[in-house]
């Protein structure tokens, strides 16, 4: 159905399983703006957006609660969109044109043109059927004579009514401590994140959440960017209580090229609603994020890495003689992590040459894999193809084909240069490098990894404004799409030195993230706590390894390990060679445990309880059906003397039970209500500070 706006008709219902997104064009026609967003109904009655009396010192358009606002639009609180002419003019002003609804579709394209420049945005909504993220994309289109230089190009703003002050969340980290989740409150000004490093980052998710000073625990609102170059999100509070997230690009190379006649679509935005807290939140995005995976959505295998086993120490020998162990525990999927190409034994040479290397595998590559896949393991291999050692033969070939400007020295980072994805010649290398190994071998696991940002802002012979991180964006999104169509049963794992690159439009083409190299007990289970707010379980790759905490280096039980990681997708990354045969035997007995629970892990609905700063901290998932609880619980703390004291369980309640209900766990049987009001008891020892439990409905 489609609808031409008039002065009547210029208002749209954007309607979610739960929530429901209003917007409307002004009688005077400049810009889009909020009526409301939140639950079904919600625009029934005054906007909250909305604002009353004058705007001294300021323009209506810095207060009013505008979905894509221009410098003309907000001159001074903040806008989406800034454009300069040839003449260095700036100010693009627009004016409706036409809107096309389709309810039943979920989907809204609002256009706007500037009679000056002759830029045109189309502004489109969707929501993804039966979740409750409003997904956003801006298409511009220079249908004038002289092109446009872009200074400023975010996606859109989300407006938050916050009365009472902002409580914003978000996520900051480094390398080897990604996914912190904090909470800042935002009385009055901005609080920026972002990244200009042509890879979203480790320094911080592309994921806000805000709520209202007075309600912690009640709505909540997120925003999230889909890209996976440099990004930006603001969140700025006005004197009235509005809060407005913009999201979208980051230019740290400087303004775009828009020529005449040409077009940008920039990078989708997703905003979602829920009334229970972050906690609900974490639930939208999951649901959101399995839609994404459509028909993908299946259990993963456990798998084993042999990175933190032996580096870049990598041979046939050593390779099988893991998989040969590991495949007794259980695990299905073997993958060799870094260092088995020619020149690669450090990290100082190889990366470009993706030929097996001879030394280390003497009777071929083939002949190993099928060693491999012998022991019933299907096979995985660590690729970085974006990136290029100096010490390679690809660099000898091609030094061109580097990030790089004219005259200036390159910046190694970790050693290596990064392709320029976006010359056609490169994106044709990587592709056909992963694709000719995924045909020459049977492998049916990818961990596509990348370990440097980009540095310089040039392509070597251009000269003008390019659009390098667009390019590279653009390419590896088409590079990913091309592997998964022509090779849909290969898993790829996205990681970037960790967890540098997840965000929603790598949600939508990889099967799983690696979220950190942090791999210890108590460090990783607040990078997972973080992730989990933001991402689905499906996609939280996690591995039971030896390795002592960095940031919080209280020991845990080889329990602790195996339970944390199978809050995602479980996978081994000690050196289990050295395992003793009763380390053997406990590990053998949690992967069974996993693949009995995986199928809940991966459809079930999460809820978040405590955290690792608290005295209770546990992850519950429900099956679709209501039938099967599992509740996976860690112990942060010290324990109370049980036994020596008087001493009283730690309490989990659960949610989202039916209160009339009765679940089992081993010989116990608790009412719903019980397990909701008190919740199920678990007593930390020095030796048990981690428990699965398994609750069946009876
Ligand atoms: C960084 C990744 O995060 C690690 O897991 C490992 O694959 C190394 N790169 C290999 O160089």
């Amino acid at each position: 159905m489609s609808e031409h706006g008039t002065e009547t008709t210029r208002r749209w219902t954007l309607r979610g399983a739960h929530t429901e997104y209003v917007v409307t064009v002004p009688a005077h026609g400049r810009w889009l703006e909020l009526g409301a967003w939140g639950p079904h109904g919600v625009s029934d009655g005054p906007s909250p957006v909305a604002y009353d009396g004058p705007v001294p010192f300021l323009t209506a358009g810095d207060a009013a609660p505008i979905e894509y606002a221009t410098d003309a639009d907000r001159p001074f609180t903040g806008a989406d969109l800034v454009v300069e002419t040839t003449t260095g003019h700036r100010r693009v002003a627009f004016d409706f044109v036409e809107a096309a609804h389709d309810p039943a579709a979920g989907t809204l394209a609002v256009t706007f043109a500037d009679p000056v420049t002759g830029l045109r945005a189309v502004l489109r909504y969707a929501v993804a059927a039966g979740t409750d993220v409003v997904r956003r994309r801006v298409e511009l289109t220079n249908t004038g004579t002289e092109p446009l230089q872009l200074a400023r190009v975010g996606s859109g703003g989300f407006c938050v009514p916050t009365p009472h002050g902002a409580l914003l969340s978000h996520q900051w980290g480094q390398w080897s401590q990604e996914f912190q989740l904090e909470h800042v409150d935002l009385k009055h000004g901005a609080f920026t994140i972002g990244s200009s490093q042509g890879v979203p980052g480790h320094l911080h998710v592309p994921w806000l959440a805000v709520r209202d000073r007075a309600e912690p625990d009640g709505p909540a609102w997120a925003v999230a960017v889909a890209w996976t170059g440099s990004w930006e999100i603001t969140a700025e509070r006005d004197t009235g209580g509005l809060t407005r997230v913009r999201a979208g690009r980051r230019l740290p190379d400087g303004p775009l090229e828009l020529p005449a006649g040409g077009a940008l679509t920039l990078p989708e935005v997703a905003g979602a609603y829920s009334t229970a807290g972050l906690d609900g939140l974490a639930r939208v995005w999951h649901r959101y994020q399995r839609v994404l995976a459509g028909d993908r959505l299946v259990p993963r295998p456990v798998l084993y890495n042999s990175w933190e086993a032996t580096y870049f120490a990598v041979d046939a020998k050593s390779q099988l003689e893991l998989a040969g162990i590991a495949a007794d525990l259980g695990v299905e999927t073997f993958v060799v992590d870094d260092g088995w190409f020619v020149g690669r034994d450090d990290d100082t040479a190889g990366l470009g040459d993706w030929t097996p290397d001879p030394a280390k595998f003497p009777d071929g590559f083939e002949a190993f894999v099928a060693e491999v896949r012998g022991l019933g393991l299907r096979f995985g291999l660590w690729v970085e193809p974006e990136c290029v050692n100096p010490r390679s033969r690809l660099y000898a070939e091609h030094p061109d084909w580097v990030y790089q400007v004219d005259g200036r020295p390159l910046t190694p980072i970790r050693n290596q240069y990064l392709l320029d994805l976006g010359r056609p010649e490169v994106a044709e290398f990587v592709h056909s490098t992963l694709d000719g190994l995924l045909r020459r071998y049977d492998i049916a696991y990818l961990k596509w990894d990348f370990n440097r940002p980009r540095t310089e802002p040039g392509r070597a012979g251009a000269d003008g404004p390019l659009d390098l991180d667009g390019a590279h964006v653009s390419a590896l999104h088409r590079i990913y799409e091309r592997l998964r169509r022509d090779h849909p049963d290969v898993l790829i794992e996205s990681c970037a030195g960790g967890g540098a690159r997840t965000d929603l439009a790598m949600a939508a083409r990889a099967d799983i993230f690696w979220p950190s190299d942090n791999t210890a007990p108590l460090d990783r289970l607040a990078i997972q706590h973080g992730f989990l707010h933001a991402n689905a379980p499906h996609l939280l790759s996690s591995w039971v390894t030896d390795a002592p905490g960095i940031f919080d280096p209280r020991p845990r039980s080889l329990a602790f390990r195996f339970v944390l990681a199978m809050a995602g997708v479980l996978g081994i990354g000690a050196d289990i060679r050295h395992w003793t045969p009763q380390q053997r035997a406990e590990a053998a007995d949690w992967i069974s445990r996993y693949k009995e629970i995986r199928e809940v892990v991966t459809h079930g609905e999460v809820h978040l309880i405590g955290g690792p700063d608290q005295a209770r901290c546990a992850v519950q998932y429900t099956s679709p059906d209501g039938r099967r609880v599992v509740v996976l619980a860690w112990h942060t703390g010290r324990s109370d003397g049980p036994g020596q004291l008087p001493s009283r369980p730690v309490r989990l309640p659960l949610r989202g039970l039916d209160p009339a209900g009765r679940y089992r766990h081993d010989e116990r049987s608790y009412s719903g209500s019980h397990l909701s009001a008190v919740g199920v008891p678990v007593q930390w020892t020095p030796t048990h500070d981690a428990e699965l439990i398994v609750l069946d409905r009876e």
